[in-house]
């Protein structure tokens, strides 16, 4: 795989003894050879890959049994890493695990196999790095557990583990679960503890169950202020832990006895409108999730009125909330704002708790300044709020220069874009390069001028000739 193979047949037979010419071209090759590989360019870098693995822009294998291998290989660069999507690794009698770090870099992983060799050890963490991972073969090896963990953040189509000395025990049951008629399919044993081996489809064991979580009340429809208590039931075997996820403003506390917990929530806050709570039930056979969103009802709340900004149209931006949601009402120096096709309120964004929008005005002119007052009404209350807008001096006021807008900062507007480093490097390299050739075609003519048809010319030639050899077979 070594780019620079193609050099190193032309560098290694040199024509011995031939003009001052030809002999400053060897030097020539040898100075820009020598720079790119110290540069560490890509497009010249050698061991990109171990030799006894085999490896494209995408695909790593090794399957050499001879010189094996006990690790994942480990490219030069993490770009190159991260542009693999397939690993294959077969008769590698000495690879034995795969830990927490081992597949950090190879973010874009969708296929992996490891078949065929002696991997008796899978971290919880193995695939922490790899979410894209799609295919797991782990045919043929010592596999004699593996836990549900290592796959919960994943999305895994296919999982293969015929050929591995698994065990008859709860630790694997997900295994039977997960894989359902496909276990069967993959012909998968399990070995007994007296040395037994049975189909894993046929596994029974008792005290061993996926884990049941359930929340209630399942829905909740409260107002600001209330208080709420949330209870959790958990069963399955072995008995499983209850775990609590949410981010909440509200104040809460966690009262567990046994399989049952509740949460007690008090004054509840409306920044917690639409949040999510959820309860989780988890053993070594499996997880179980109940959640509910919370449904708080509360007064609207103008959190943003700002000054009109031109764009496509004019904008008098806004943030509300309140739920349900509030109806908008638009006043203009104390009098109702009548909308139609050229004044009307747009929701632009709907987040958890929040409406954002313009009160969109095209082409508005002296007419429409003044003092726009917004309301915001739902059955719990109202909110109101103003903003100052000019969008057009009056014809006979325009002393200023810029008579028809007043300009609204853009936030977007930056400098001139800056280079991007990489292309900075190259430049380097480039001129770093040039600098290196012009020295050496100086130090040629000096060659030239003193050297002539001298031993000196030739020694010093040779002497480079060393080189090429050294750097190429490095
Ligand atoms: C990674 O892949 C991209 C697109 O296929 C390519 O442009 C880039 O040069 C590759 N990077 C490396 C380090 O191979
Ligand atoms: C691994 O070795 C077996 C025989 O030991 C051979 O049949 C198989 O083709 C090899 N696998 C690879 C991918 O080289
Ligand atoms: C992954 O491997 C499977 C089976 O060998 C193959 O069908 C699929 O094309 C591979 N996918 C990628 C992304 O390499
Ligand atoms: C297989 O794994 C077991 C532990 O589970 C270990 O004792 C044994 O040495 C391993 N066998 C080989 C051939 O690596
Ligand atoms: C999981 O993968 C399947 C098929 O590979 C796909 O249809 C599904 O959308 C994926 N789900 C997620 C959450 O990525
Ligand atoms: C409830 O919370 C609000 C603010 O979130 C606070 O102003 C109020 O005093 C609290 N009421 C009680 C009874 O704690």
């Amino acid at each position: 795989m070594s780019a620079l193979k193609p050099w190193s047949g032309a560098l290694s037979s040199p024509g011995r003894g031939s003009g001052s010419w030809r002999c400053w071209w060897w030097w020539w090759w040898v100075v820009v050879v020598g720079v790119a590989v110290g540069s560490g360019d890509p497009w010249l870098s050698a061991e990109a890959c171990p030799s006894t693995c085999s490896c494209s822009s995408t695909r790593i294998s090794c399957v050499d049994p001879e010189q094996g291998i006990n690790a994942f290989p480990v490219l030069q660069s993490e770009a190159e890493m991260e542009n693999i999507t397939d690993i294959y690794i077969a008769n590698q009698s000495s690879f034995s695990s795969i830990n927490d770090k081992d597949l950090h870099y190879y973010k874009n992983l969708r296929n992996l196999t490891v078949t065929n060799s002696r991997l008796t050890y899978v971290s919880k963490l193995a695939f922490q790095n790899n979410i894209k991972l799609q295919y797991l073969n782990l045919k043929d090896n010592n596999l004699s557990s593996l836990s549900w963990r290592i796959f919960r953040h994943l999305n895994i189509s296919y999982l293969i583990l015929s050929g591995n000395p698994l065990h008859c025990s709860c630790e694997n049951m997900w295994i039977k679960l997960w894989l359902g008629e496909e276990a069967d399919t993959q012909e998968l044993h399990c070995i007994e503890d007296g040395g037994g081996r049975k189909l894993l489809s046929t596994l029974v064991l008792p005290n061993c169950e996926v884990p049941m979580a359930t929340l209630s009340p399942s829905k909740v429809t409260l107002m600001e202020g209330d208080k709420l208590d949330l209870s959790c039931t958990t069963s399955g075997v072995p008995s499983p832990e209850l775990i609590w996820n949410m981010a909440l403003v509200t104040n809460y506390e966690i009262q567990t006895s046994g399989q049952i917990s509740v949460l007690r929530l008090s004054n509840l806050s409306s920044l917690d409108h639409n949040c999510k709570i959820s309860c989780t039930a988890e053993n070594i056979v499996g997880e179980k999730e109940s959640s509910l969103l919370l449904d708080i009802l509360f007064p609207p709340k103008i959190t943003k009125l700002s000054d009109a900004i031109p764009d496509h149209h004019w904008c008098i931006p806004f943030s509300v909330s309140g739920n349900p949601q509030p109806r908008l009402e638009w006043f203009l120096d104390g009098k109702s704002v009548t909308e139609g096709q050229y004044i009307m309120t747009m929701i632009h964004d709907v987040t958890e708790r929040e409406y954002h929008g313009c009160l969109q005005l095209d082409s508005p002119t002296h007419l429409n300044n003044g003092r726009y007052t917004l309301l915001a009404i739902n059955k719990f209350g109202r909110d109101q709020k103003e903003v100052e807008a000019h969008f057009m001096r009056k014809p006979w006021d325009g002393t200023e220069k810029d008579p028809y807008y007043y300009v609204a900062e853009d936030p977007t507007t930056e400098g001139p874009p800056v280079e991007p480093p990489e292309d900075r490097v190259a430049v380097y390299v480039v001129v770093g390069i040039a600098a290196v050739a012009f020295t050496g075609f100086l130090l040629m003519l000096v060659i030239l001028k003193f050297g002539g048809n001298s031993k000196f010319g030739i020694k010093g030639c040779a002497l480079f000739q060393n080189i090429p050899v050294e750097v190429v077979s490095r």
